[in-house]
């Protein structure tokens, strides 16, 4: 069961380290925004329910799977991962927000989940004991301060020969409604504190040994990405 003792792992950005000023702002930004939405989060929950579910079909988890999910929001996978990897597998999932892994956290103790752990932590320099089976990120690599840190992070954290699958958004790729695409920037921006110079699907391939686009939603501005950590060799 999670305790509060995982809140240690937040990561300080704002003391001229590495990460930088512009990451500290965003990650600061990423905090206001999502603490606001957490008790609004119904509506997203269900519009995105069956992409989200297409998503973790992809990962095609077993009983007994260590699971690691990225910018897990109030726990709108949970259930289904814990379904798939049942009693004896585990899940950790990692969320910068305090509100949203509250909101989390709830959610666990209301089904009683005991293989189910939520830390806060910033997803692009987290670091873990031990490495995991798969990892999942729905809606949640687009808004992070530094998207290919948070792609290779993820990567590291893989065991070889596992499967990474992200659900997420971007502007329309091609047709007529790229013209909404300032719009839809700004909006992003706005409500979900979008990150537009980062590319998730050229650092998902640029960092993954393999990936494919395996879905695409709403004339592509919804996607979800299959990659692959092969064994090294
Ligand atoms: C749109 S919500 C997605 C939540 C959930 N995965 C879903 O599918 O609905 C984006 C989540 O990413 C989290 N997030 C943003 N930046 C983050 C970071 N640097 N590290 C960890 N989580 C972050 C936010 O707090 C928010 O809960």
């Amino acid at each position: 069961m999670a305790t509060d003792s995982r809140d240690r792992d937040a990561t300080p950005t704002n003391d001229g380290s590495s990460t930088g000023n512009g990451h500290a702002a965003h990650l600061e930004r990423s905090r206001t925004v999502w603490d606001r939405w957490s008790d609004w989060y119904g509506m997203s929950e269900n519009d995105f329910e069956p992409m989200r579910e297409a998503a973790i079909d992809h990962l095609a988890l077993e009983s007994g799977d260590r699971v690691l999910e990225i910018g897990c929001g109030p726990g709108v996978n949970f259930e289904r991962i814990r379904d798939d990897i049942g009693t004896s597998g585990e899940l950790v999932a990692v969320d910068y927000s305090p509100a949203m892994i509250e909101k989390a956290r709830a959610r666990i103790d209301a089904h009683g989940w005991e293989n189910v752990h939520v830390r806060r932590a910033d997803a692009t320099t987290v670091e873990f004991e031990e490495p995991f089976d798969a990892a999942l990120a729905t809606l949640s690599l687009s808004v992070m301060p530094d998207i290919h840190r948070a792609v290779e992070t993820a990567y590291r954290s893989l065991v070889p020969d596992s499967t990474f699958v992200v659900f997420d958004v971007r502007p329309f790729p091609d047709g007529p409604a790229r013209v909404l695409n300032p719009f839809v920037w700004r909006f992003l921006r706005w409500y979900a504190n979008w990150n537009p110079e980062g590319d998730v699907v050229a650092s998902l391939d640029t960092v993954f040994d393999a990936s494919e686009v395996a879905d695409t939603y709403m004339q592509g501005a919804t996607y979800t990405v299959v990659c692959e950590k092969r064994d090294a060799d």
